[in-house]
């Protein structure tokens, strides 16, 4: 690291510093009671072989910390909630595996957090100023960062990916073969790509394919698909919300993995 580099990442740590300073202290024995719950609540759990996951109580505890809050930090307080709900998670996860492990069980699936490839195709690169009639005002670069918040949320991390290149797209779905799973948009490829469809049969891991659009309410050649009938499942037409969605799909307290 220079010694530009080092003074800058010191002044990001200072505004950083100053923020979570800020933040109304009144939330901090929040966190405390939170962290000490899921400990109990992971032992428990653990011991009875519950999965851990309880998304609608985190989000609960997320408004909560919200209503306590001071107005101007309602967006610090709930990124550093989010935070450490995934951290605390992490340590829930790994106490359950321990516990199992002590046992002699073998670990669940749903105790590692789940690694998902968001792959998009042709054209999604333009998304925000492509025919947005169709596609919305978001950019790729928003939906994924939306995308990168509700996976943490979930339990799961998101690697992203885009190409304009069919074969580009056939690497990166082998790339993912060992992960949890696969949300494709293969845009126009997802009508006629042989080599796309081989790709998703050559490898283990769930795939469900996503359009923005309701396909079958477009043209006519947007109604046939020649990934369909490989994927686990497809969603079209809830606009950037199909990508949520696919992500749901694939959540370890969602659908079961092949
Ligand atoms: C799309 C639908 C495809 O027909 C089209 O070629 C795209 C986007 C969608 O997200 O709605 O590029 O996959």
């Amino acid at each position: 690291m220079s010694g530009v580099e080092m003074m800058k990442a010191e002044k990001e740590l200072a505004v950083l510093r100053e923020k979570i300073s800020g933040i109304d202290r009144r939330i901090v024995p929040l966190f405390l009671e939170r962290m000490l719950l899921a400990q109990e609540v992971g032992e428990v759990k653990a011991r009875h072989n519950i999965p851990v996951l309880n998304p609608e109580r985190e989000r609960e505890v997320v408004e909560q910390a919200l209503s306590l809050a001071d107005e101007s930090l309602q967006e610090e307080t709930a990124e550093l909630m989010r935070t450490i709900i995934a951290l605390s998670r992490g340590r829930q996860q790994k106490q359950h595996a321990l516990l199992r492990s002590e046992k002699g069980e073998e670990t669940e699936p749903n105790t590692v957090m789940k690694h998902i490839h968001v792959i998009n195709g042709p054209n999604l690169n333009l998304l925000g100023s492509r025919e947005p009639d169709k596609y919305g005002f978001e950019t790729l670069e928003d939906i994924n960062r939306q995308l990168a918040q509700t996976a943490m949320e979930l339990g799961m991390r998101c690697e992203f990916f885009q190409s304009n290149v069919e074969g580009e797209i056939v690497t990166a779905i082998q790339n993912a073969a060992a992960s949890g799973g696969v949300i494709l948009n293969a845009g126009a490829y997802s009508h006629y790509s042989i080599a796309i469809r081989d790709a998703i049969s050559a490898i283990p891991a769930p795939v469900i394919e996503v359009h923005m659009s309701n396909v079958h309410a477009r043209e006519d050649f947007r109604h046939a698909s020649a990934i369909a009938a490989v994927c686990r499942g497809s969603i079209a037409g809830f606009g950037a919300d199909s990508y949520k969605l696919a992500l749901y799909a694939l959540a370890p307290c969602g659908a079961p993995v092949k």
